[in-house]
């Protein structure tokens, strides 16, 4: 019996749908704990491509139980629509999927209130998803947030959608934006609870029960270290624990029975959206890892921000999160690189830190200092052992591993299932 969560460690991105794929093999249940449908989680099997935002990766895998925990924001249109192009796909969902009771609802007035945010000029530009995150977290701090458990009484639903609709759509009209359309939004709102209300569960219970009588479970997370909203570079983060504490908060899982943390780097840094970025590569070189990379988001499509491994960032990350297994992702896409940089420290006014400043101004400011290593110049990608690998990819590997402070576990050389090996 085991409970094994998995975290992004960088910013966001990692590669965690594909690894979560792989370790469901080991697993009965997988279960998503934070975030909404601002994730974008691909996995790559044979010919086949699935994205995935809501669902956890591991209804990839027939048989396996899914549940979406108590901390994720959940967009039911986008849950209703991702089951049923799932089950177009003939994939079996909703006999496997349990949806938490306590999970709060991400309503169209969170959407929009997010665009109307991002676009004023009264905020500072966070470059979010646009997938209504922050408002529906606020709402739930604020006390008036609407949770799945509300899909099973209607009447109530439809008395409280109504009221926080009208509430928005006053905001809106302060800010001379469109209103929301109450009366419509309700008729589909209605629906997608109906076909959501079979799987609503008390998730807690269930998952505790499950673990009880030996069910390996494993904990999926989405984001990464650095967009937490406690530990992130604030206030470019999300607003969800996306470090090892959502696992307690997010699943109703005891720390206590959290037996590994699973932590996924890529190979290499991204970042999609506003904020601090000490290792970006602004030229021809950010340029040429995003294409090598294909980095653009699977959310939103935006390019990706791309630069050396931040071994500052990581290690922070590792600590905080106890990151005790390290998944390297994408390590094929330095394969013909001359030389390849890892950050090492950072220079703040000129004075060397080892430590990741939460200061934003420190952040602008920082000047990375960097070790060079030569570049193996072959393909990694048919690789399946770390025998297979070219000595100075495997020098490069054990030096992350090394500055992190944490043992490698997995290495992935492609995006396909296959593509993969345990360390
Ligand atoms: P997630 O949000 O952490 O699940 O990551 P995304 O799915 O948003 O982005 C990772 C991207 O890299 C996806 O397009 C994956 O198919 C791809 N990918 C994952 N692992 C590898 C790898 O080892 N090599 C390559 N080339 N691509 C990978
Ligand atoms: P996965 O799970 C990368 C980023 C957004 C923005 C910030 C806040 O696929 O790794 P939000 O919509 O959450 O309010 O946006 O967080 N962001 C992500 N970046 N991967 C993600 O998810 C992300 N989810 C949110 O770009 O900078
Ligand atoms: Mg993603």
């Amino acid at each position: 019996m085991s409970s094994v969560a998995l975290i992004g460690v960088q910013w966001g991105d990692e590669g965690k749908g594909k690894i979560i794929d792989v370790l469901t093999e080991q697993s009965d249940i997988v279960v998503r704990f934070q975030g909404g449908a601002n994730a974008g989680h691909t996995v790559e099997i044979g010919d086949e491509k699935y994205v995935l935002h809501l669902l956890p990766s591991g209804i990839l895998r027939e048989g396996k139980t899914c549940m979406i925990g108590n901390g994720v924001v959940m967009d039911p249109f986008q849950l209703v629509s991702e089951i049923t192009e799932l089950e177009e796909r003939n994939i079996s969902v909703r006999d496997r999927l349990q949806l938490s009771n306590r999970a709060h609802v991400v309503m169209p007035y969170h959407k929009i209130a997010d665009g109307l945010r991002e676009s004023s000029n009264k905020n500072v530009k966070i470059g979010t998803t646009k997938r209504g995150i922050g408002p529906t977290y606020a709402d739930k701090a604020n006390r008036v947030g609407i949770r799945a458990g509300d899909f099973l009484k209607l009447e109530r639903l439809e008395a409280r959608f109504r009221k926080q609709a009208e509430r928005y759509n006053e905001q809106f009209e302060a800010q001379n934006a469109e209103a929301l359309d109450i009366d419509a939004t309700w008729t589909e709102l209605k629906q997608a609870a109906e076909f959501l209300a079979p799987m609503i569960e008390d998730t807690i219970v269930s998952v505790n029960a499950e673990m009880k009588s030996g069910k390996n479970i494993l904990l999926e997370g989405a984001q990464g270290f650095w967009l937490d909203i406690d530990y992130g570079t604030y206030p470019f983060v999300t607003s969800s624990n996306t470090s090892v504490g959502g696992v307690c908060t997010g699943a109703g899982i005891a720390p206590s029975k959290v037996s590994d943390v699973w932590g996924v780097v890529k190979a290499y840094t991204t970042r999609v959206g506003e904020g601090p970025f000490p290792t970006e590569l602004h030229g021809q070189e950010g340029e040429d890892l995003r294409a090598a990379g294909n980095e653009f988001g699977a959310t939103t499509g935006r390019p990706r921000r791309c630069g050396w491994f931040d071994a500052i960032a990581c290690r922070y990350a590792v600590m905080v999160s106890g990151v005790s297994k390290l998944a390297v992702t994408k390590l094929d896409v330095l394969d013909e690189l001359d030389e390849i940089k890892v950050c090492i420290a950072y220079e703040i006014d000129g004075e060397r830190t080892t430590e990741f400043p939460a200061d934003i101004d420190d952040l602008d400011k920082i000047v990375p200092v960097y070790q060079s290593f030569a570049g193996w110049k072959s393909s990694t990608c048919d690789c399946r052992s770390w025998e297979d690998l070219p000595a100075k990819a495997q020098e490069y590997l054990t030096f992350l591993s090394e500055q992190i402070e944490a043992p490698l576990g997995i290495i992935s050389t492609g995006p396909n299932r296959a593509e993969t090996f345990f360390v």
